[in-house]
């Protein structure tokens, strides 16, 4: 019996690599840009499986590319955005994602932007590069200090538990959150309470965005949502760019509506180099690596793997979307 075809559309870790390579035929595309879209409907005509990233726009155009023997697409992240999963389902093509790996890592980088924003740790570093450390500065470099500060956490799942939990146990924030249901766990773990998304925007002194991108949150940080922050607020985004509105964004910055932001996603990704999202003092941005770790890519890796070669032998995925 001929191998399974699979087409891999970035390199990914090797041990997801070894584990589809010892069953099936694997095309990989090895370059470091993803595969335009032409070039990607053609690699994928006659696949059993795909595995994707979030570059990959994966709809009825990609499908009927694809072909009738398509079994998964397998998606190396937990957010599948990119996916028409409607239109997955209705030709029984499993899709898979990889959601819990990541959880830690992205909550960490959250972090790390809310420290860098809070205590303006890049603009420290360019002022040295600039030759303008002359000398210790009473009065320079003045930023926010976390302790005790209220956290909103927009989007109470893994990764927001898992953001709460940092502030909540490291640095004695009070927790405040919205979610479509409310989380008891949270809410006697972290003394977390569940408040509208007004109350959400009016109490916060930070705001960290951990929701998916739907139709309900497409936009909802806009010039309306950042007027009712507090003049200090700082705005974290690790989730996707499209839940902020990135003009409105940075008028905010630049006007002090509100006091700092710290992006891992924008809108779009990437953004222009003349975009001026890059050039705010106050705004920090890192180039969407929430789950760049060695160890949590390399469990995205088997978890994708898994996925892959369940879905192309018929059999229920270990992370399922559908
Ligand atoms: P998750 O567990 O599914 O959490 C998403 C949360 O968003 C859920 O709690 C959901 O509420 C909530 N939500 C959805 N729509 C909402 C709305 N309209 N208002 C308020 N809350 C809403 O997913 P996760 O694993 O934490 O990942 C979250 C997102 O992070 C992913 O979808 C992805 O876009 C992003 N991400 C980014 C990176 C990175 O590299 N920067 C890495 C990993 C993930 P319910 O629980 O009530 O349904
Ligand atoms: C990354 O953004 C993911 O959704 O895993
Ligand atoms: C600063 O270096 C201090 O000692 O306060």
């Amino acid at each position: 019996m001929s191998r399974p075809r699979v087409f891999i559309t970035r390199r990914i870790p090797q041990v997801g690599l070894d584990l589809i390579g010892a069953v099936c035929d694997v095309d990989l595309w090895d370059e470091p840009l993803p595969p335009g879209r032409d070039e990607l409907l053609k690699r994928i005509a006659g696949c059993d499986g795909v595995l994707t990233m979030l570059s990959e726009k994966v709809d009825d155009e990609f499908f009927d590319a694809a072909g009738e023997q398509l079994k998964v697409v397998s998606q190396y992240a937990v957010g599948f955005n990119n996916i028409d999963v409607e239109a997955a389902k209705s030709r029984n093509i499993a899709v898979g994602n990889t959601p819990g790996a990541l959880t830690a890592a992205t909550a960490d980088l959250g972090f790390a932007l809310l420290i860098a924003a809070a205590r303006r740790l890049v603009e420290a570093h360019e002022y040295i590069h600039a030759d303008k450390w002359k000398t210790w500065e009473p009065l320079g470099h003045i930023g926010w200090d976390l302790e005790g500060k209220t956290v909103g956490i927009v989007g109470m799942g893994r990764i927001g538990q898992a953001f709460a939990q940092r502030c909540y146990g490291g640095w004695g924030m009070n927790v405040i959150y919205t979610s479509r249901s409310p989380k008891p766990d949270a809410e006697t773990q972290l003394r977390a309470k569940r408040v509208s998304f007004d109350e959400l925007l009016e109490q916060s002194d930070f705001i960290s965005v951990h929701t998916d991108l739907n139709e309900e949150t497409a936009g909802m940080f806009n010039k309306a949502a950042f007027e009712k922050m507090k003049s200090n607020a700082i705005f974290i985004n690790t989730a996707r760019g499209g839940i902020h509105n990135q003009a409105d964004l940075v008028e905010a910055l630049k006007n002090n509506v509100i006091g700092a932001a710290g992006l891992d996603v924008t809108d779009p990704e990437p953004p222009a180099l003349d975009d001026p999202i890059l050039h705010l003092p106050n705004c920090v941005v890192a180039p969407h690596i929430g789950s760049a770790t060695i160890s949590t890519r390399n469990a995205m890796a088997e978890i994708a793997s898994d996925n892959l070669l369940n879905g192309i032998k018929g059999e229920p995925l270990r992370c399922s979307v559908t």
